[in-house]
């Protein structure tokens, strides 16, 4: 059997982290840049599965039996076994990625995908994008216990999304093309815990954090004309004013603070955290003809910028 291999990209969540957990719409958009990738070949003369981690041009190897349940791996792959209900050939799995891990770019819904597309294969099994998008939103409930599903959404579907739980989730068409820096605030935290201090928050000031979500919600809603529309301007404002919000429920970082400030000084339109916060990346957006410079600006302060379109 020849190697099968899939792939998942990373996301940017441009309206509406934490408030989307608490009910509030929020969009996201794939960002096609960096990508996970699962390739699974029968792991032959073996009666265990191998998980290939490739890092920096090394290896890093792991028996599936040997992983703890809440393991991204052996949970996304047991959600799957769960799904199909007979037991799956020993294989070797390698995975390659340019999704940071815990920078609020998706990588672990990004995982989940890829190798839940890679499985499907492995066994024989087809699996339309909502079984995909299922397993993986369950995988994401191990790793991050309440997630709103709306990272495993936007990467299974690759397309930006309004999004609203319990609510069918919306695609968007947007009306210009957006480009987009991203900037690595070089701090990383777990998605889990950032939720776990904004329920902590939330629990000792329950009015300031829902007059928050409410203001947040309201901005996703404006964000979505804006973007149907197209108005750059617009965007970029109701950008900082997320910004702000999250600034105020203390999930940013005097470095996401600072790479906001830079992408503005240099010209963005607009700019804010993305992902749980604490640390991780911002997302700024620009004008095309400004897009390089931006990020150049960026490059003084982070290891990592990315520039992307949609
Ligand atoms: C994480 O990318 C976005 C959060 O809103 C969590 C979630 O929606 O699951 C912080």
């Amino acid at each position: 059997m020849p190697a099968l291999s899939a792939s998942a990209p990373g996301k940017s969540i441009l309206f509406g982290e934490h408030a989307v957990v608490y009910g509030f719409p929020a969009i996201a958009v794939p960002v096609k840049a960096i990508q996970v990738k699962a390739t699974f070949q029968p792991n032959i003369g073996s009666q265990t599965s191998v998980i290939c981690l490739m890092e920096k041009g090394k290896k890093n190897e792991f028996t599936l039996t040997d992983l703890k349940q809440d393991n991204l791996f052996k949970s996304v792959i047991s959600q799957f076994q769960k799904g199909i209900q007979y037991p799956i050939p020993p294989f070797y799995l390698t995975i390659t990625s340019t999704i940071p891990i815990a920078a609020g770019l998706g990588s672990s819904a990004a995982v989940s995908v890829a190798v839940i597309r890679g499985l499907s294969q492995f066994v024989g099994k087809k699996m339309n994008s909502d079984q995909v998008n299922e397993i993986a939103f369950q995988s994401e409930i191990i790793q991050h216990g309440t997630p709103s599903g709306i990272d495993n959404s936007v990467i299974t579907y690759e397309k930006s999304v309004f999004f609203q739980k319990n609510k069918p989730m919306e695609f968007l068409d947007l009306h210009k093309e957006l480009f987009l820096v991203l900037a690595d605030s070089d701090e990383r935290s777990l998605t889990k815990d950032v939720l776990d201090f904004v329920r902590e928050a939330m629990k000792d000031n329950p009015k300031n954090y829902n007059r928050i979500f409410q203001e947040i919600g309201k901005i996703s809603l404006d964000a979505k004309d804006a973007l149907i529309t197209g108005n750059y301007y617009s965007i970029g404002n109701l950008m900082i004013e997320n910004h702000h919000c999250l600034k105020n429920m203390g999930v940013s970082s005097l470095k996401l603070d600072q790479l906001v400030q830079t992408a503005m000084d240099a010209g963005a339109f607009g700019a804010k955290l993305c992902g749980a916060g604490k640390g991780g990346f911002m997302v700024a957006l620009c004008e095309r003809s400004k897009q390089k410079y931006i990020a150049e600006q960026l490059r003084l302060f982070s290891s990592n910028v990315i520039e992307t379109r949609l």
